[in-house]
């Protein structure tokens, strides 16, 4: 017997199909069941965030030029069950106090100190202003528990050895996973090997330092966790992993670690907190011809290509009297937030209005010069973290009207086999991505210096 047939002779198939002309004479009900569930269905796949809550940002990525007075944009929506998100637009005017703020010391710092009564008046507009706008009170809050060093570890060496020196040309800020232990070595095998803190112990010149940055393993103690980005801080910490994390630092010297879950959704706070340590507690880096670079704990670099690149910029940078900014790397110009519920990069219209990303430089390895680095830095305190890193740093870079640089020639997102690619790999590769197995790295590694 067939299915078909199987179903037929179930009773109430069978009533259904004893009428006069059972498709007609349709049920209201089962139409009103359907339609609900159409309905629902609907919303589960995230449709109605297209057709009613996505607010549109052209094509060619001007923002909606609305400016407030002090160059702050406040705005509001209700999300579907009502409730009111707020956010918040800095204009590009900002960008100009970012210098006089600069100056100013950083309310930040003042903040930090709690010292009100010397605090200059710019400073204090800034602070007054940012405690009306809940939001940026908020992320303020956040921003000082997620760049907190984790109690008792040790800071890096590199760090105090060249403090006062600033003389580090290039910094690598490795995002890496508390438990990554076997790719850092790999990567310490591999690229960092020549890297300047190794070099400066062996009474050399400094060149590049590579720093890993890592969050906490484990659970929180109390308070709520939980997925929201930007949402803390909580207070206390049950450490998973953190012996072996010391021992580590006991020995190589070369880690960051700063108080934000090490999970895959924190990783803008791991760049944003890992660029905040590096300007703010590890000032190393050559003030004119400073540069900073992100990358993955996956990523093959090759020494040789970026010193060229960085050769060629610093170059160009002499020529200008005011050098114009760095944000390079391999960019998507033109993506859309992912609407569909299911996927693993869904974002709502609550958490990003507009419908489309500003063009962004992929996270796994972004290059910035040091003032572009600094801009960064002080615009972070103005606009709330988002979920994925490389997209946040558009945002800012959108904010602040620094354009990114396209190099995909050279750092590539996806993964290119060395095999048939050697001269590709020696001539032209400044980073390359796909090596999350650490053997593979180092074999990789061996290669390209066997062709070399
Ligand atoms: C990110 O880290 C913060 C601070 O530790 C934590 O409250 C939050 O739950 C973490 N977020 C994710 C998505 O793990």
């Amino acid at each position: 017997m067939s299915f078909l047939q199987l179903v037929s002779q179930m009773t109430p198939v069978r009533r259904w199909l004893s009428r006069k002309n059972p498709f007609f004479v349709c049920d209201f009900y089962f139409v009103l069941v359907l339609v609900i569930f159409l309905g629902f269905a609907a919303n589960y796949v995230g449709i109605y965030d297209f057709i009613f809550f996505e607010k549109s940002f052209d094509n060619d990525f001007t923002w909606p030029p609305r400016v407030f007075d002090n160059g702050f944009y406040q705005d509001h929506q209700r999300t579907s069950d009502g409730r009111r998100i707020d956010y918040v637009e800095f204009s590009a005017s900002l960008t100009s106090s970012l210098e006089e703020w600069k100056l100013n010391s950083a309310f930040w710092k003042l903040e930090k100190e709690n010292d009100f009564s010397e605090r200059p008046a710019f400073a204090q507009g800034m602070m007054s202003m940012v405690g009306q706008i809940p939001v940026l009170r908020q992320h303020i809050k956040y921003l000082q528990f997620i760049t907190t060093p984790v109690a008792d570890m040790p800071a890096p060496t590199a760090c105090t050895l060249f403090h006062s020196s600033k003389s580090v040309g290039l910094v690598i800020l490795v995002k890496s996973a508390v438990t990554h232990s076997a790719r850092r070595e790999a990567i310490r095998k591999t690229w960092a090997a020549a890297s300047a803190h190794t070099m400066a112990k062996n009474g050399k010149e400094s060149l590049y330092q590579v720093l890993f940055v890592v969050g906490v393993g484990g659970t929180h103690t109390s308070g709520t966790g939980g997925a929201d980005v930007g949402v803390g801080p909580t207070t206390g910490f049950t450490y998973q992993y953190q012996a072996d994390l010391m021992e580590e630092q006991a020995t190589h010297g070369d880690l960051i670690q700063l108080q934000f879950l090490d999970t895959y959704f924190n990783n803008t706070a791991k760049t944003i907190a890992g660029l905040h340590y590096l300007l703010d507690k590890c000032p190393i880096l050559d003030a004119r011809n400073g540069f900073v670079f992100f990358s993955d704990d996956d990523m093959l670099l090759n020494m040789k290509n970026m010193e060229k690149l960085l050769d060629g910029i610093r170059a160009e940078r002499d020529l200008q009297s005011v050098p114009n900014d760095v944000y390079l790397g391999h960019q998507f110009p033109g993506s859309k937030p992912q609407r569909w519920r299911w996927s693993k990069w869904y974002i709502s219209t609550d958490e990003y209005p507009f419908s489309w990303y500003p063009p962004y430089i992929t996270a796994a390895a972004v290059l910035l010069s040091k003032d572009t680095a600094e801009k960064f830095f002080y615009a972070s305190h103005f606009v709330p973290l988002f979920r994925f890193d490389d997209i946040y740093l558009s945002i800012i870079a959108h904010m602040l009207q620094i354009s990114s640089q396209d190099r995909s020639d050279a750092i590539w997102f996806d993964y290119v086999p060395f095999e048939g690619n050697a001269e590709l790999y020696r001539d032209k590769m400044i980073a390359a991505h796909g090596f999350h197995q650490p053997e593979f790295m180092i074999s990789t590694y061996q290669r390209l210096i066997a062709v070399s």
